[in-house]
């Protein structure tokens, strides 16, 4: 048996995602009309004789009791979230829970990041892994030299593919091949996790004897529980014969901006042509507006259709989308209103927000800058004929005048 856990963060963690972390957990952001979550949980799903996926993290359990329920009965496996009285980190979340991720006694634990998007080449990975025969395995690709250094940097065998050398967001440049954080491991996972915890306990208790150490570092000391998979395990146990590495050719992007959820919505838009066709508009007959590309729109939604919609557009439950619309590369998130003759390109449009006639909300579409896409929060009113270039407007607002480059607070 094989399980899934998912680590989901906490409520600290999203502030890059603002302001659409205000209504909902990271996690639950909806890409391709899916909660970011979903898409590492189908993955899972995929995986033979998995029993179990957890979600670990420390958002309140109520944030996760709808989708937890609903995504069981809908996949037929049982999901539970597991809730941290506080962070343990990526590692020390883990071990936590550690009895009951033991409790169907696996062969294998699957440990995925939920800020990630990628393929999820999971089964393959879980065949390279028994072949290696070590603790475990990590996905990772290579990328651009420049963009390395946001990520964790390895150097593995190219013929063994065992993992040699591991720093986590170096300065200087170590290598191009990255830490995807997604992994799968034996259970002596936790006997190493252990290990490294002790050994911080007993340096703890060295640092209490020495008291200049003490007054020179007093808060150097990370707690005894606070394990992070890959400082504290990843790095140690490199070269060591327990770790190896599986390189994914497919798409990868990290999450941590409201510009790359977009850009990811329509990474997952384009791969449900093979995994969903079912979920993409268009070929069912019964929306008639034109679609171009990946379009994914709630059956609830109501679309013209004289509207001209696509590609990379998600549009969730209860939107209106009026008479002559043009949607390119969006996401118009629930209760939204999209008046006749409006034109929504790379934004954002956050929960019941209304868009006037002919008004215009838009970005040049740079998913890396800080201004690359418009970003509406929840219920911001665009009067008609106003048009929002490049900017980011807080909850609530309403909008009489046209804006550029700005963050209206
Ligand atoms: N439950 C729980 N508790 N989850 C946590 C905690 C914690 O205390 N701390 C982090 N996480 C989750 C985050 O939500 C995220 O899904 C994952 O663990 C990793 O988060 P970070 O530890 O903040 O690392 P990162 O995202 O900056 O970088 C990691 O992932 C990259 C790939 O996206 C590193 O492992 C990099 O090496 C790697 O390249």
């Amino acid at each position: 048996k094989v399980v899934a856990v998912i680590m989901v963060g906490g409520p600290t963690k999203g502030t890059r995602f603002r302001p659409l972390s205000f209504n909902t957990p990271k996690p639950l952001f909806p890409l391709a009309g899916q909660p970011m979550v979903h898409h590492p949980i189908s993955a899972c799903k995929r995986i033979p004789n998995l029993a179990q996926i957890f979600l670990i993290g420390f958002y309140e359990e109520k944030e996760f009791t709808l989708y937890v329920s609903s995504i069981s009965n809908e996949l037929k496996i049982p999901v539970r979230y597991l809730k941290e009285d506080k962070p343990h980190g990526s590692a020390g979340g883990l071990y936590y829970f550690r009895n009951i991720i033991m409790e169907d006694n696996p062969s294998h634990i699957f440990l995925l990041n939920c800020d990630v998007c990628c393929s999820f080449p999971l089964t393959d990975m879980l065949e390279a892994h028994k072949r290696y025969s070590g603790m475990g395995t990590v996905l990772v690709i290579k990328v651009s030299a420049e963009s390395a250094n946001q990520f964790g940097e390895l150097v593995a065998d190219p013929i063994t593919k065992e993992l040699l050398h591991y720093t986590e967001k170096p300065e200087t440049f170590v290598s191009d091949l990255i830490n995807c954080g997604v992994y799968v491991f034996t259970p002596d996972i936790f006997t190493a996790i252990q290990e490294v915890s002790t050994h911080r306990e007993d340096q703890a208790n060295l640092r209490h004897l020495s008291s200049f150490e003490t007054l020179q570092s007093p808060t150097r000391a990370l707690p005894q529980d606070f394990v992070r998979l890959d400082q504290d395990i990843l790095s140690p146990f490199a070269g060591k014969k327990q770790l190896y590495t599986y390189e994914t050719m497919d798409f990868w992007e990290q999450i941590k901006t409201p510009g790359m959820s977009l850009k990811c919505s329509g990474l997952y838009l384009a791969q449900f042509r093979y995994t969903s066709p079912d979920l993409l508009a268009g070929g069912d007959g019964t929306k008639s507006a034109s679609i171009l590309g990946d379009v994914y729109v709630h059956p609830s939604a109501k679309v013209h259709p004289t509207a001209k919609i696509g590609p990379n557009v998600s549009i969730s439950a209860n939107v209106r989308i009026g008479a002559g619309v043009r949607l390119i590369g969006c996401i118009i998130l629930d209760d939204v209103e999209v008046q006749e003759n409006a034109v929504v390109i790379n934004s954002i449009v956050g929960w019941k927000s209304s868009i006037g006639k002919w008004s215009r909300v838009q970005a040049d579409g740079d998913y890396n800058a800080k201004l690359g896409i418009t970003i509406l929060g929840e219920a911001v009113i665009v009067e008609d004929e106003v048009v929002v270039i490049s900017s980011i407007v807080l909850p609530n607002k309403t909008l009489n005048v046209s804006v550029q480059d700005e963050i209206i607070l």
